[in-house]
């Protein structure tokens, strides 16, 4: 039971994707609107391709706040939304939605939320050879981030044509020029090899497919810097790889939670508890990881 008393107040805001089983969104959420003293819930709506469109007419119909987006509808919800931030719009896929007097704004926190890690971390990513592999919603965001630092980005992706698509509008709008590669071995060994910096933005990895890595442990070395955006389990093979091979890691979860405080200050107007959504995150998912 709830330790906190819903009303006909309660302002409702979601996390809409599929699948959505291990999502911790909702305790770190939640989580976040008790410490603020809030009345708001938050709920995991699972939402197939197929219904994506009448969803986002159902957070209209039934008065819902706010939204996160995920896996697989941050790039197709665009053409449903009423307006997308210019941020957004460059990027190309949109997180969060609010509703604001029934007008649906779409926003990317997933960017600034990578900014902010990477500045928490001390890590000076504008000097640095970055390499990205995945190039959906969020591989987009982390390398519009890393663009907008002056990284040298090279995206590799299973489908190569969804790499140049991906490097290409991210030239556009950030005037800086990014390799794209099919994701194979081969060219993994040749970009990591010249890389500082490699952040996996595929779903590969995550569970029930823990035991997974998009790159080779043989080819991670100690002065690799790695980033998972996958945090269930909260150390990744490719994070566990990395470690062994004396690198520095970085956890899906810090992500997680800075693009979760952002999306809750769109959505309310308060300061968030960064640290306290973390804390949350971690503790669902330990409690799948048993
Ligand atoms: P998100 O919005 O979270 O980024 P997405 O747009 O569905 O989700 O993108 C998922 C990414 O993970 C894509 O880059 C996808 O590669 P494809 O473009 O080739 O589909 C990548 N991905 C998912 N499963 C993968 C797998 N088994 N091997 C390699 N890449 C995978």
């Amino acid at each position: 039971m709830a330790d906190f008393e819903l009303n006909g107040s309660t302002m409702v805001c979601g996390v809409m994707g599929d699948p959505l089983e291990h999502s911790v969104s909702p305790a770190m959420h939640n989580a976040a609107f008790r410490k603020l003293g809030l009345n708001y819930v938050y709920l995991p709506f699972r939402v197939s391709k197929e219904n994506l469109a009448g969803a986002v007419e159902g957070i209209r119909a039934l008065h819902i706040a706010g939204m996160n987006v995920t896996i697989p509808h941050k790039v197709s919800i665009i053409p449903l939304l009423d307006e997308v931030d210019a941020l957004a719009q460059r990027i190309g896929a949109v997180n969060v939605v609010h509703n604001k007097d029934g007008r649906l704004l779409g926003f990317n926190t997933d960017a600034e939320g990578f900014l902010r890690l990477l500045k928490e971390q001390g890590i000076e990513a504008g000097r640095m050879h970055a390499v990205v592999i995945g190039a959906g919603g969020a591989s987009r965001a982390v390398c519009f981030a890393l663009a907008s630092l002056g990284s040298n980005v090279t995206i590799l992706n299973r489908t190569v044509q969804k790499a140049l698509d991906c490097a290409a509008d991210m030239a556009k709008y950030t005037g800086r020029t990014f390799a794209a590669l099919e994701l194979n071995p081969d060219n993994l060994a040749s970009a990591l090899a010249k890389a500082d910096l490699v952040v996996n933005a595929t779903s590969l990895g995550m569970a029930p497919q823990a035991g997974e890595s998009p790159v080779n442990g043989k080819l991670l070395e100690r002065r690799h810097i790695v980033a998972d955006i996958v945090y269930n389990p909260v150390v990744t093979r490719l994070l566990s790889d990395a470690e062994k091979a004396g690198a520095r890691i970085i956890g899906g979860l810090d992500m997680l939670g800075w693009q979760g405080a952002l999306s809750l200050e769109i959505w309310t107007g308060c300061r968030a508890p960064v640290d306290l959504m973390r804390r949350a995150a971690a503790e669902a998912v330990k409690r799948y990881e048993k």
